[in-house]
């Protein structure tokens, strides 16, 4: 599958890490989302152009992208020098992708005589030759939780801007401390990461989740961190469009969660530029 427009020249890449410290949390969901909105032609005849990375071996983005995950380069193979990082990405219609499947899973077996701190910068020095390819005006990166083992952290030192997707339920409002934690860990490892936003996913504003977005907002404002204004609604819209592998503006456009993830994108994209 190829993209058979002019490739732009951008100026500058934006790396975006999708992510929290908790699974299950809408970070495929989001990533894919965004990645594939940025990719409609609305947006590339502005020049946008954005790639994600599958950076876990949980295999979703790559499946919601409708690729042959199980054949197709993951970094662990560019890690291995198999094949360069240009050479790993997935032309799809609902634009660019790297793959993740099981292989990932060995990416620290091929790190373990080197220090983690020497590691930690492998992923770093790839995102710069895709950097310099200038073809991408943002490219998103899917990976673990925010824990400190080698991959979050190898995510981390290569990202500018953190967006946070959480649900407003009780169990995230009593972890907002570790959620503090881990964002704190995330900036003493890379001083130059911005947190664009929480983004609060599956919402369906009920009395017991507005009082938990109440809650999360307090604690988002307190830190200085924004909260995007538009929360994506619930709808089995998202998880059809992924098991018929189609993005969910395309399948359902007028789906809740479909506008809002429109609407994210806006806003993330005046956030970040
Ligand atoms: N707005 C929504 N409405 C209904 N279901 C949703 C919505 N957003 C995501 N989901 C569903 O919630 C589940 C979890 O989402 P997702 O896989 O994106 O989370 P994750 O943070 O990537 O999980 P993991 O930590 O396992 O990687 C999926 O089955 C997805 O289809
Ligand atoms: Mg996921």
């Amino acid at each position: 599958m190829q993209n058979i427009e002019p490739t732009p020249i951008v100026s500058q890449t934006k790396v975006i890490l999708v992510n929290s410290d908790k699974g299950g949390d809408m970070k495929t969901t989001t990533a894919v989302n965004v990645s594939m909105s940025i990719n409609q032609k609305s947006y590339r005849k502005r020049g946008y152009r954005s790639l994600l990375i599958n950076y876990e071996s949980s295999d979703h983005a790559s499946y919601a992208y409708g690729l042959d995950w199980k054949k197709c380069p993951t970094m662990f193979h560019v890690y291995r020098g198999e094949v360069s990082i240009e050479d790993a990405i997935q032309h799809t219609p609902y634009g660019d992708i790297i793959a993740g499947n099981n292989s990932v899973d060995y990416i620290d077996t091929l790190f373990k005589n080197v220090p983690f701190a020497e590691a930690a910068f492998k992923f770093k020095e790839q995102i710069a030759r895709l950097k310099a390819l200038r073809q991408y005006t943002h490219i998103f990166i899917d990976t673990q939780p925010l824990i400190r083992t080698l991959l979050p952290v190898q995510a981390v030192l290569a990202t500018d801007y953190l967006v946070l997707p959480m649900q407003a339920l009780p169990f995230s409002v009593l972890s907002l401390g570790k959620t503090s934690a881990a964002i704190e860990d995330a900036m003493k490892d890379n001083p130059n990461l911005k947190v664009a936003g929480v983004l609060l996913c599956r919402y369906g504003n009920t009395i017991e989740e507005r009082g938990c977005k109440d809650s999360i907002t307090k604690w988002a404002t307190d830190k200085g961190i924004h909260v995007f204004k538009q929360p994506i609604r619930p709808g089995i819209a998202v998880a059809t469009a992924q098991g018929r592998r189609r993005p969910l503006f395309d399948f359902v456009k007028f789906a809740n969660a479909a506008k809002d993830y429109e609407i994210f994108t806006k806003e993330l994209l005046r956030q970040v530029g």
